[in-house]
């Protein structure tokens, strides 16, 4: 009977309950082949890249030496679905009473971000401004999420999950920023503060970081939730076939 149904065109297989080798495959498919693809048959889009909007990163609070408020606008996140590698997923139970707690470890030797920039302030003593194109390159990055979905039986008799909690930890290896037109242009100031920048990346990332991942967190959340709004939970795996 399940055959007969649309979301059988998922390219996704069943887990026993509790099998994390299976589950850890399930959620690596869910990445290169629905994330990164879409599922055109289902209406769900392909997501690489994906859209972060904008972000605003003001930075001073934290970081004495970093004072700068940066504007990132039409954000995009590029690579994930190519780079992401699943390394555990953990969490697939059988039992539908309560909510369940699902984690997930995704390493990603690249990732990179595009987006117009207006930056205004300054980095350690020296002044930072000006409006362009920004690229930032992350390198070995390691996404651990923690999420709680919730089982609920709906109108067509399937039980499908909806996120209630989504939180992603990252660690990043290292990065590299690049910014066109800082100082309007000025080279020799704009080649000396973009060094100045990536010598002094740790603070820098310390500073970036938070709201950049709450962009990627909401984003994930979403495109996860379309994902399991589509294709139900059935007998402890994600979907079935
Ligand atoms: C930074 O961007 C400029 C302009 O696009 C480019 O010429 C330069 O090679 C980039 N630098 C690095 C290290 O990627």
């Amino acid at each position: 009977a399940l055959n007969s149904l649309p979301w059988t065109a998922a390219p996704l297989k069943q887990c026993n309950p509790n099998d994390n080798a299976c589950s850890a495959i399930q959620v690596q498919t869910i990445i290169t082949e629905i994330y990164r693809k879409g599922l055109p048959e289902l209406q769900v889009p392909a997501a690489d890249p994906i859209s972060l909007g904008d972000i605003r990163i003001n930075s001073g609070a934290a970081q004495q030496s970093f004072q700068f408020n940066l504007l990132l606008s039409d954000t995009t996140m590029h690579k994930f679905g190519e780079m992401a590698k699943v390394r555990s997923a953990k969490g697939f139970t059988k039992d539908l009473s309560k909510p369940l707690k699902l984690s997930w470890d995704v390493r990603a030797a690249e990732l990179e971000f595009r987006a117009h920039y207006d930056v205004n302030g300054k980095i350690l003593i020296l002044p930072i401004a000006g409006q362009g194109e920004l690229v930032l390159t992350l390198r070995n990055a390691q996404l651990k999420s923690e999420v709680v979905a919730q089982p609920e039986k709906r109108a067509d008799g399937h039980t499908y999950l909806k996120i209630m909690d989504y939180k992603t930890n990252v660690i990043i290896g290292s990065g590299y920023l690049n910014m066109t037109n800082l100082f309007n242009n000025n080279e020799e100031l704009s080649r000396s503060t973009l060094k100045v920048l990536n010598d002094e990346w740790t603070t820098m990332e310390q500073a970036i970081r938070p709201n950049i991942m709450s962009a990627i967190e909401r984003k994930f959340r979403a495109i996860l939730q379309t994902i399991l709004d589509t294709i139900p939970f059935e007998n402890g795996s994600i979907f079935s076939k």
